[in-house]
């Protein structure tokens, strides 16, 4: 027998599976908030415990962990934690979607362009006419002359890059600033030019289309090496300078945005060179749990409405 409930309105559907003894269905008007003979837990609820389901085809696969752990169920679908809770009498269970099946269908604008968390992406575009309110030149080596705008870096983003120029200096480092902030219309530019040569679907792996570069925020910043003679190219990883800043970046609030393996959740090929600021917090929570960028904020999202 299988245990199946069914939210239509939300399209959801969760399967328990054969570790359950019961059937339970329910349709728009009768949701299911309890099975039919509802029980006091037989002691206070001691833990949460989330986890993370699968989303096929629209329907959430519960792990086998919850269902493992669903002895007495009481499932409901929690529409502003967008996920399923139940209770096993000792703990809270909470099966949320994982990552990419939370991410939206259609591209968003972005409505908090300044954050300096701010995510951009395929999926969340700034609008054309966004230019960053602080930008300032970094007293860095760069490979641009002098009035370059692509020198330029949000003021708290060039305050940090100093000091890790400084660091990497003080290591034996040589690191070059390549390129920063770009407006809307030269990241169109760019893109034109790589799509020119590669076709766009190859192009956009590496570059983003305008609006949803980074690089429109004031907050990346492209680095490389004299050794690499200044180029952006996936063995700057593998040098000592691509080295040092994987490991050091962090302690400046800087992450490396691309890392390889996670095309499948930023879009891009690995970037071992592409720089961009989220703070120190952020960037050594990111860097601690080796997640991307859009996981760490779907996570700081969703603990910010459970501690709620
Ligand atoms: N190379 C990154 C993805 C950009 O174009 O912003
Ligand atoms: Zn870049």
């Amino acid at each position: 027998m299988h245990k199946k409930i069914y939210i239509p309105m939300l399209l959801f559907l969760l399967i328990a599976g054969t570790l359950l003894g019961i059937s339970v269905q329910a349709t728009d008007s009768e949701l299911p908030t309890q099975t039919e003979e509802p029980t006091e837990p037989s002691s206070p609820l001691k833990e949460t415990i989330v986890l993370e389901g699968k989303m096929i085809n629209d329907e959430l696969y519960l792990p086998v962990e919850a269902l493992n752990r669903a002895s007495e169920l009481d499932i409901q679908w929690n529409q502003d934690l967008n996920a399923v809770v139940f209770s096993t009498g000792t703990e809270k269970i909470i099966v949320r979607q994982d990552y990419l099946a939370s991410e939206p269908s259609t591209v968003q604008e972005i409505k908090n362009p300044d954050d300096l968390l701010v995510l951009v992406n395929k999926k969340h575009s700034l609008p054309a006419d966004y230019v960053p309110p602080d930008l300032v030149d970094p007293a860095v080596p760069s490979i641009k002359s002098e009035g370059d705008p692509s020198r330029l870096l949000r003021s708290q983003a060039a305050e940090a890059l100093e000091e890790m120029f400084a660091q990497a200096k003080e290591d034996g480092i040589e690191l070059y600033a390549v390129s920063g902030y770009r407006s809307y219309q030269h990241q169109e530019a760019v893109f034109t030019r790589v799509a020119a040569a590669r076709g766009e679907e190859k192009a956009n792996l590496t570059v983003a289309y305008p609006g949803q570069s980074e690089h429109q925020t004031g907050l990346a910043m492209d680095v490389s090496s004299p050794q690499m003679n200044f180029g952006l190219s996936q063995s700057f990883g593998h040098t000592e300078e691509g080295r040092w800043i994987a490991k050091n970046a962090p302690d400046f609030g800087f992450i490396i945005r691309y890392q390889k393996d996670n095309t499948h959740i930023t879009g891009y090929s690995y970037e071992p060179w592409h720089l961009r600021y989220v703070g120190k917090e952020a960037a050594l929570a990111i860097a601690e749990a080796d997640i991307t960028l859009e996981e760490y904020l779907y996570d700081l999202e969703f603990y910010s409405k459970l501690e709620q």
